[in-house]
């Protein structure tokens, strides 16, 4: 087996799932490079909505998309509009037009087969990279977690960013971005069927990530 194909781990979900940081902690603790891949589509989103286009527009948002350096990305990341409520509904919006998930695979499936700083492996999250991305990949999560719990977790991270949001509105721009993610005609958000399902609505966010840990290390046993 070619090693660097095995060494991908895919961990897709929907919105406030918890894959974020179950991704990154996942990366840290195999010292593995780490890709979230919704900021690349919440960075055209937002690219579109600066330039007074709309999200929608796939004239708007392909160009957007094949502009990106995602090597600059870095540059973005203090800018909390890309983390924001907004920059997720744009992020979902681009992320439905196929000509903006085809400019952006390159550098995905690069950075899963090639990571930097020459690290051992990678581990991405998003909402195809068990399906599309990486289909190859050694591990595959499906994050999950009923919409109450997201929408509570969420609030709680917004608020205590200083947002000004109630509960209510949390759990209705999920179900907003969930329905769109999960029903474009444009590879829709789903789990792999040989992905591992991690339900994390009982765990604390310490306790979803040894779960996943776990997952991965009863991986690599079974190959070794
Ligand atoms: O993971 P996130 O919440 O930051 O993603 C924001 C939006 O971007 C999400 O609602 C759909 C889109 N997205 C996507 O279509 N494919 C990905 N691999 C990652 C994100």
């Amino acid at each position: 087996m070619n090693s660097k194909l095995s060494n991908i781990i895919a961990v897709d979900g929907l919105a406030a799932t918890g894959k974020g940081t179950i991704a990154r902690r996942l990366a840290a603790h195999l010292g593995y490079a780490y890709l979230d891949t919704g900021l690349l589509y919440r960075a055209v989103g937002l690219s579109v909505i600066v330039s007074g286009g709309d999200p929608f527009d796939p004239a708007a948002a392909i160009p957007a998309a094949q502009k990106l350096d995602p090597a600059a990305l870095d540059a973005l990341m203090d800018d909390p509009r890309l983390r924001s409520d907004v920059g997720g509904q744009a992020a979902s919006k681009v992320g439905a037009i196929q000509g903006v998930r085809d400019a952006l695979f390159q550098f995905q499936r690069n950075f899963a087969l090639n990571p930097p700083d020459s690290k051992a492996g990678a581990v991405l999250d998003g909402r195809d990279i068990g399906t599309v991305i990486a289909p190859d990949a050694m591990v595959k999560i499906y994050v999950e977690a009923t919409p109450e719990i997201r929408a509570r977790r969420r609030f709680l991270e917004l608020q205590s960013r200083g947002e000004n949001v109630t509960e209510s509105a949390v759990l209705e721009d999920l179900q907003t971005r969930d329905a769109r993610d999960v029903s474009r005609s444009v590879v829709p958000a789903k789990p792999a069927e040989d992905a591992i399902h991690l339900d994390t609505t009982n765990l604390t966010i310490d306790e979803a990530v040894a779960a996943a840990i776990r997952i991965v290390e009863d991986r690599q046993k079974a190959r070794s």
